[in-house]
């Protein structure tokens, strides 16, 4: 549950309290055992030498209970019991599942410089250390940030960590989330996302926990006929992630009738972008690398990493035959989240889209994407994807009307370019950073 340093050495230092306790027990009994054998009955028999082997024992006890608790607290992720398990008047902890990956890190980052506490459960499965390291490092205070290792999918784990945390909120970012690897491995994906979601909210209510901010997706809506997408549009989605996403907006929602939990529902758009201050970005796995999204197969095309760009798709009906997406930037996205977090208000649900309004085609990200990098990708013109569909993009009306937000950057090229600087500087990721 705890980071892997922490939790072996906090079961070394268990089992060797209870190695040591069980020596002792054994000895007491023995040593009862041969008083009551003293044939000498009335009689106290005393041996200076076993007295001075007793004396020795407690004392290695005693110092070796005060190492354990010394090394426990000298320990980077060693949590204090009255910070992260007490609430705090004035101080709100949200917990960041997935807060090891691309939106995750990002929206901790900005709740941590916003003064929250925040604790983040990843099971680092897609997710990077690397990204929690900048965060400790940039608050290294104590009750600021917690890094919890555990997987959503093992309820009594999740159960656990509730009941040793004292949480205000949760921001579910956790989930697999790419569209084509849920064509192929579908029941990961509803395992991942639409079971996990209700681990979550399960422990939610069981410990009191009242406020949620959903990640959801655009994916969800399928291909509507009618542009722009509103949050009325009706939700059919087409592909298992999509699908799986909606099952979990549709748990949250049924069970939200009946409680009193604050329910904010986001359903982003294409996310691009990184921190402008440059310290986070995204680092996929490169072994998802065939299923990744266009921002990182153009970053790996314009490293060289990859030949070129495969562009998957020409023959849909819009403007230039390639796909129309609506892109929004990271640092919109949380601030979206964290809007939704002020204004979550008990018994009422918000769903909202997060986007901006404006789609933009294949073809064009990939001119932007030229003219951020500096570099002239090779494009391949490739046959559909399955699972795709040809146009979306946003009516963020709604979310401007009730939350007050807008999309700050919708420079297409700007938010490319500050990933660009991030992605230049950190060639294996957070590996090498
Ligand atoms: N990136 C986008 O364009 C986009 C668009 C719409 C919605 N979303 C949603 O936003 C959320 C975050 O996406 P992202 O792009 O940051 O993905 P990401 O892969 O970078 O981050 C997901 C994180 O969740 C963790 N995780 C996955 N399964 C877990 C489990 N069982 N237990 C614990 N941790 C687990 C991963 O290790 C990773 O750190 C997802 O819910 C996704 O569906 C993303």
């Amino acid at each position: 549950m705890l980071m892997p340093f922490d939790f072996y050495f906090q079961q070394f230092c268990q089992n060797s309290f209870f190695h040591v306790k069980m020596l002792n027990f054994a000895r007491g009994r023995s040593q009862q055992r041969s008083t009551r054998s003293m044939p000498f009955a009335g009689v106290e028999h005393h041996d200076p030498k076993r007295k001075g082997s007793f004396v020795g024992k407690i004392l290695m006890v005693a110092t070796l209970a005060a190492l354990c608790i010394i090394m426990l607290k000298q320990s980077p992720t060693f949590r204090t019991p009255s910070q992260f398990s007490k609430h705090e008047e004035g101080v709100t902890h949200v917990l960041v599942t997935g807060g090891a990956g691309y939106i995750g890190s990002h929206a901790a980052l900005r709740l941590l410089r916003e003064s929250y506490r925040v604790t983040i459960v990843d099971n680092l499965s897609r997710g990077n250390m690397g990204a929690v390291k900048v965060l400790r490092d940039l608050f290294p205070e104590p009750g600021r940030l917690q890094f919890i290792y555990a997987d959503l999918g093992d309820a009594k784990v999740v159960n656990e960590i509730f009941s040793e945390n004292a949480f205000d909120a949760v921001m579910h970012f956790a989930a697999v989330a790419y569209v084509g690897e849920s064509t192929m491995d579908p029941l990961k994906y509803y395992h991942n996302i639409t079971s996990n979601t209700l681990v979550v909210l399960e422990a939610m209510a069981a410990h009191g926990v009242k406020t949620l901010i959903y990640s959801s997706t655009c994916a969800t809506y399928g291909e509507p006929e009618k542009m722009p997408i509103t949050e009325e549009t009706p939700q059919v989605p087409i592909n298992p992630y999509g699908k799986a996403k909606k099952m979990a907006e549709d748990i949250i929602l049924d069970f939200s009738k009946n409680s009193d939990m604050a329910v904010m529902i986001l359903r982003y758009f294409n996310v691009i972008g990184s921190d402008p201050e440059g310290r986070l970005g995204e680092a996929p796995r490169p072994e998802l690398r065939e299923h990744g999204r266009i921002s990182g197969a153009c970053f790996d095309a314009a490293r060289g990493i990859i030949p070129g760009l495969k562009v998957k798709g020409t023959d849909y009906n819009t403007h230039d035959g390639t796909c129309i997406r609506d892109y929004i930037d990271v640092t919109d996205l949380v601030d979206a989240h964290v809007k939704a977090l002020q204004k979550a208000k008990p018994r009422k649900v918000g769903i909202y889209n997060v986007g901006t309004g404006r789609g933009r085609s294949v073809k064009e990200f990939v001119e932007a994407c030229k003219k951020a990098t500096g570099v002239e990708i090779k494009v391949d013109y490739l046959p559909r994807r399955p699972g795709d569909y040809a146009e979306v993009f946003s009516n963020p009306t709604k979310i401007y009307r009730e939350l007050n937000w807008t999309a700050q950057h919708t420079d297409l090229e700007e938010s490319l370019k500050t990933a660009w600087r991030w992605q230049k500087a950190h060639r294996d990721g957070y590996g090498a950073s």
